[in-house]
């Protein structure tokens, strides 16, 4: 029988090509700071960006906003403006990810975080290296890009093609993090 498919069909189509899900992409991730030339493909980055429009914010407000830097000239600046951390220009595209207060004056910066997170997640699951970038001259980046007075750049994200395999940075203990039903109780 010819399967009938529907626009959700199609909506889960468009991530296809990921092939890891969403532990795997959690348990791979590592901060890249070394990219190699290439670029992303349109559809791919269209995935990368579409994982941050989808994620969840305060009263549904999505008070974030994204600039994507693909131009040379321009990551070269933003480098420079993130205190010289140079490999950042190397990516093949940075994401300047920025908060509107305006918009949500308590959760504009939380919500932006989140959204970025998604990004970060899918670009992992599509092979994709990032890290996060949050030493970086504020007013600079926001000069550079013309991102109004009002609006906080909350972090850079480099996107782009691993010049490195980092292994895993220590995390602290599951027994020093978590409790069980109360603060400082043994979770285990
Ligand atoms: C909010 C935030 C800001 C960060 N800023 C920078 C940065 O400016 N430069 C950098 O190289 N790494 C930066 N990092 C990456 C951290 O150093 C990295 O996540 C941490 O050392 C753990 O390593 P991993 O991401 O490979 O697991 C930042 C991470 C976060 C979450």
């Amino acid at each position: 029988m010819k399967k009938v498919i529907s626009s959700r069909d199609n909506d889960a189509r468009r991530g296809e090509e990921a092939k890891m899900d969403v532990l795997e992409a959690i348990r791979n991730r590592r901060s890249v700071r070394k990219y190699r030339p290439g670029n992303i493909p349109n559809e791919k980055l269209e995935i990368i960006l579409e994982a941050a429009r989808l994620a969840p914010s305060a009263a549904n407000r999505q008070p974030w906003r994204f600039v994507v830097v693909q131009k040379e000239d321009k990551k070269q600046a933003l480098a420079e403006a993130a205190n010289n951390q140079t490999f950042i220009k190397d990516a093949a595209a940075i994401v300047a990810a920025v908060g509107d207060p305006d918009i949500s004056a308590k959760w504009y910066e939380k919500d932006t975080m989140i959204a970025l997170e998604h990004m970060v997640l899918a670009a992992t699951a599509l092979g994709y290296g990032t890290c996060w970038i949050g030493a970086f001259n504020e007013d600079a980046v926001k000069s550079l890009l013309k991102i109004p007075e009002r609006a906080k750049v909350v972090a850079l994200l480099p996107i782009g093609v691993s010049n490195e395999t980092p292994g895993p940075k220590p995390r602290k203990e599951l027994p020093e993090i978590f409790f069980k039903e109360e603060w400082q109780s043994l979770w285990c």
